[in-house]
């Protein structure tokens, strides 16, 4: 199969059949995006354009290079240019109100994709398309908590980016299932910002730290991404990541599957990158019936371990855009 054919089987794996609509057809949506951070944020915005295009829908992606600025000034620009509606991936949680408030306003409807906003006014968007980022934390730790037993086990997290509401959650679940093994034990955490240099940068400091990575028995990364710049800084410092060190983690990019193949990582929690085929559906029902979706459309969280044929999932995934 060439490049291109397999990049078309496998997007059109992601959702067998879309209705198209003359609606569809005449809508416009602007979409701003966090940026590329990540192997699954690049997947995510390749789906989303593909997803548009099946619809026959119109999209206007703005990258917002991981700043809130630029995001609240595409969606003035969005609003002005009178976009039928908005989909937000919001870098951080919280500073949204008064911008939501504009496109409210101009009765445009938004739609947040991947991550959460803090708002008292849940009328400020029509519905959000998220995975459960609290359960994603929790399978990861039940997944470490199964596996190291009654073992004493040291672990070190990377996060995400600071405020996001994926972070804060997949810190919050991953926090709650170790609790209930008193011999696991969380001795040193600190952001990554979702990227590879970075989750490589600080597994660096981490193996310093921690009598050159001697002491630890685990590390929980936020993505998949910062795990793969972790197992680079574990192997440079003369350990085997995914057997002296467990390394766990979450989005399930082809990376990761490649790293099972080598036996370098051990566990990872699936993220969807297709969060636009729902929104898209959820708008145009919106738009066609009037059809309020419900607040939160919830994608699935399965976890990946390398009994899982990562080979064939390699395969699947790897003309998605990651
Ligand atoms: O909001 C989803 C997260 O953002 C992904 O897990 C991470 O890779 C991305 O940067």
């Amino acid at each position: 199969m060439t490049l291109r054919k397999s990049l078309v089987a496998a997007l059109a794996a992601l959702t067998p059949f879309v209705a198209t609509s003359a609606i569809a057809a005449s809508v416009t949506v602007g979409f701003s995006q966090i940026g590329s951070e990540s192997g699954w944020r690049a997947a995510e915005t390749s789906v989303s354009k593909s997803e548009a295009q099946k619809r026959n829908i119109t999209l206007k992606i703005a990258d917002a290079q991981q700043k809130q600025e630029n995001q609240i000034k595409a969606i003035r620009s969005f609003v002005a240019q009178g976009v039928d509606a908005i989909f937000l991936a919001p870098v951080v949680a919280t500073g949204w109100d008064a911008v939501l408030n504009e496109a409210k306003d101009a009765k445009i409807p938004v739609i947040l994709l991947d991550r959460d906003i803090e708002t008292a006014n849940k009328s400020l968007y029509l519905t959000a398309v998220t995975s459960d980022s609290v359960h994603e934390g929790v399978v990861a730790g039940e997944w470490l908590a199964k596996n190291v037993g009654s073992k004493p086990c040291n672990v070190v997290e990377l996060q995400g980016t600071v405020g996001a509401s994926v972070a804060t959650n997949r810190k919050k679940g991953f926090d709650e299932a170790i609790a209930k093994h008193s011999n696991i034990k969380m001795i040193r955490s600190q952001t990554g910002d979702f990227t590879r240099a970075k989750g490589k940068e600080v597994t660096e400091s981490f193996l310093k730290a921690e009598n050159g990575g001697k002491n630890i028995c685990a590390l929980y990364a936020h993505n998949d991404d910062m795990a793969v710049g972790a197992i680079q800084a574990i192997k440079e410092a003369g350990l085997k990541p995914g057997k002296d060190i467990l390394v766990v983690s979450i989005d399930a990019v082809p990376d990761i599957f490649k790293a099972f193949m080598s036996g370098e990582a051990n566990a990872t929690v699936e993220l969807t990158p297709n969060m636009a085929g729902p929104a898209f559906d959820a708008l145009i029902a919106f738009k066609e019936k009037g059809t309020v979706p419900p607040k939160w459309i919830q994608t699935d969280s399965k976890l990946y371990t390398p009994t899982d044929d990562p080979q064939k999932i390699y395969d699947s995934k790897k003309g998605l855009g990651y």
